[in-house]
């Protein structure tokens, strides 16, 4: 469960003046929960995926993801927090143009397992992504959509709890946009949390829960399922 209790995020700016993304916020998201986070360009939506992902201290207030204070923890803690926990999935992919696929989506994993322990997981997992017959090729020689089944991988092979998802679909035409949902759906079902910023009205409402940021606070919103 993540627990996110009046939690002000703020920025420093080159000026010394102080932006408040987020404003005295306090939210829970149940363990294996879809989330969806809206609100308008600039409101923070990146932000709070960081804030989950213990990429962005708050000014205030804390975030505690089952029962650990994630920014109250050791050294050592930190590191397993992010190497078992949590997973990131960007709007831009973020594969290394110079590795394979499954080079690519063994990489999170080379300094903690055996080669032929990661290559193995690596290889099943590119099979869920239904990528099998491109393991060798580079992403250039990628859709888009293919691109984006690669970097979910790549966030799958450490088994994290929880995804954090921004935008993973921005990039996507509507037929690749619709494969991703599907794909994100089985991972759902196999007990993943998901948090998943989007501007998609479409993609937004497959969460079990909408919430909008704007203006400093967090709002929930209707769900709208056809
Ligand atoms: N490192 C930073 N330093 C200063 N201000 C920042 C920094 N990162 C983000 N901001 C500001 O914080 C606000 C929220 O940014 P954030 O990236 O979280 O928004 P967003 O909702 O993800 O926007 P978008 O939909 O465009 O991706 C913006 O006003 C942005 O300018
Ligand atoms: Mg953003």
């Amino acid at each position: 469960m993540i627990e996110i209790k009046n939690v002000t995020v703020a920025y420093q700016t080159q000026t010394n003046q102080s932006i408040f993304v987020l404003d005295d916020v306090s939210t829970t998201v149940e363990t294996g929960q879809w989330v969806s986070i809206i609100g308008p360009s600039g409101s923070g939506k990146t932000s709070f995926l960081k804030l989950i992902g213990g990429l962005l201290v708050p000014a205030k207030g804390t975030v505690v993801i089952d029962e650990k204070n994630i920014y109250q923890m050791k050294e050592n803690q930190k590191k397993s927090f992010r190497h078992t926990k949590v997973s990131f999935v960007y709007q831009q992919f973020r594969l290394l143009p110079q590795f394979s696929v499954l080079e690519n989506v063994m990489l999170p994993l080379i300094p903690y397992n055996k080669r032929s322990l990661i290559q193995k997981k690596a290889i099943q997992i590119i099979e869920k992504i239904g990528l099998s017959h491109r393991m060798n090729h580079l992403p250039s020689e990628l859709s888009g959509g293919e691109q984006q089944r690669v970097a979910i991988a790549r966030a799958l092979i450490t088994d994290p709890e929880i995804l954090l998802c921004d935008e993973p679909t921005g990039n996507l035409d509507f037929v690749n946009r619709d494969n991703l949902l599907m794909l994100l759906e089985e991972i759902h079902q196999d007990g993943h949390t998901i948090i998943l910023a989007t501007h998609d009205e479409v993609v937004a409402n497959k969460g079990q829960r909408i919430i909008e940021i704007a203006d400093g606070t967090l709002r929930e919103k209707e769900l709208h399922h056809d």
